[in-house]
């Protein structure tokens, strides 16, 4: 693998023991992954924020490489916390995990992480453009830069990203290269979508046929999408990383370089009749009494908050409702007065978390959310059930 005099420093030790140990970290995944030479990364997101996934070992690293002098080299945010850094103490977290985890944020706010605590960075100003080579590590940002902004990302894990953003640099092999890039399948959608449900579903058809093929890397191209909005393009990225671990999916006039290809030879069809029957699969208890509601997978953008606040205003909530979102978007929402509203109703932010990484397991029973990614993580890790419904029903179930 070619290094520059500078990479080679860097891996000699020249710029420290952090630097030192990140590019150990990118020069042995470049190795495994054959790549010719690094390249030069403009953003990051790290993924594995959480100290419930950490633990103690995790948050050990972190603190060796800010002690050894890691900085970050360009642009670098982080992915959801295992709880509101602010706000902890009302959603029930425990002190020994606060504490915890709040020194986990500081060893990467040592190193010059701007510790915003989203999954959605492009909403709150890591935002890279067209054609950038950058390193992010949540799938479904991943999934999103790569195939609504054409930016070039694998699916880098916390490790490798943090490596990134310390040295600047990426091994230039998968996603980074056109021939990755390339479609390899074809899906032709063939009823009206509308919604992040309707969105969530069609990744989860599209990821369950990748699955069933997952011998060979697949890159799905979309058509007879009409329109899809900001909200459901990052319902369907969520979705489609999750249930077919892709990074990168071309739809026409909305992946910018879809216009670089032609849709492939092996094609299937996707029916309206598909789209239910998956998200009647997320529903198999849907008479269990829900107990705990949540939007915001990925986090939300300000147009979903001036929704819920559109449809609490004036009433009460029965339900612990959470609400997650990156904190920058609830400021902005402080300021609109939806935050006020949404209050009154008796629902709760949620700011930098979300309702798979907070240590929640066991204090519900069944989870109603649009999201299909948030229940098959909930179903997983916390153990909950989940109901699956359109964004607007989720919030009338917290009502009920
Ligand atoms: Fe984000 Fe948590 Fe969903 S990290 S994509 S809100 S599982």
């Amino acid at each position: 693998m070619q290094l520059t005099l500078e990479e080679q420093d860097m891996l000699e030790g020249q710029y420290g023991r952090a630097t030192q140990k990140a590019m150990q970290i990118l020069h042995a995944l470049g190795t495994i992954y054959s790549a010719e030479c690094m390249l030069p990364v403009t953003s990051v997101q790290i993924a594995g924020v959480s100290y419930d996934n950490l633990g103690e070992a995790g948050l050990q690293f972190l603190t060796e490489m800010a002690d050894g002098g890691g900085r970050a080299r360009v642009l670098t945010t982080l992915n959801p916390a295992g709880m509101d850094t602010e706000n902890w103490q009302s959603l029930g977290i425990a002190e020994d995990f606060a504490r915890s985890q709040l020194r986990l944020i500081q060893a990467f706010a040592r190193m010059g992480v701007i510790a915003t605590c989203t999954c959605t960075p492009y909403l709150v100003g890591n935002v890279p453009h067209y054609g950038e080579h950058i390193a992010w590590a949540e799938s479904s940002a991943v999934c999103y830069a790569n195939s609504v902004l054409g930016a070039r990302t694998n699916r880098e894990g916390g490790p490798s990203a943090l490596a990134a953003a310390l040295t600047g640099r990426t091994p230039a092999y998968g996603f980074h290269l056109d021939e990755a890039r390339k479609p390899d399948l074809t899906v032709i959608v063939k009823t009206q979508l509308e919604g992040t449900l309707a969105f969530g579903a069609l990744g989860m058809v599209i990821g369950g046929k990748m699955e069933a093929s997952s011998h060979r890397r697949r890159v799905p191209y979309i058509i007879g999408v009409e329109s899809a909005s900001l909200e459901e393009l990052k319902s369907l990225c969520a979705s489609l990383a999750t249930y077919g671990g892709a990074a990168l999916f071309h739809m026409e006039g909305v992946t910018p370089e879809s216009a670089l290809h032609t849709p492939p030879d092996e094609a299937f069809t996707i029916t309206r009749d598909a789209l239910d029957t998956a998200i009647r699969s997320m529903n198999p208890d849907e008479d269990t009494p829900v107990d705990f509601v949540s939007l915001g997978c990925p986090h939300l953008s300000i147009q979903e908050i001036a929704r819920i606040a559109e449809l609490l205003k004036g009433k009460q909530v029965t339900k612990t409702f959470w609400i997650t979102t990156a904190r920058p978007t609830k400021q902005v929402a402080d300021r609109m007065g939806y935050t006020e509203i949404i209050e009154a109703s008796g629902a709760q932010f949620a700011a930098d978390t979300c309702c798979v990484v907070a240590p929640i397991q066991g204090r519900f029973r069944v989870m109603a959310t649009d999201s299909a990614k948030a229940c098959y993580y909930a179903t997983g890790k916390n153990k909950f059930k989940t109901v699956l419904k359109s964004f607007d029903e989720v919030v009338l179930e917290a009502l009920r």
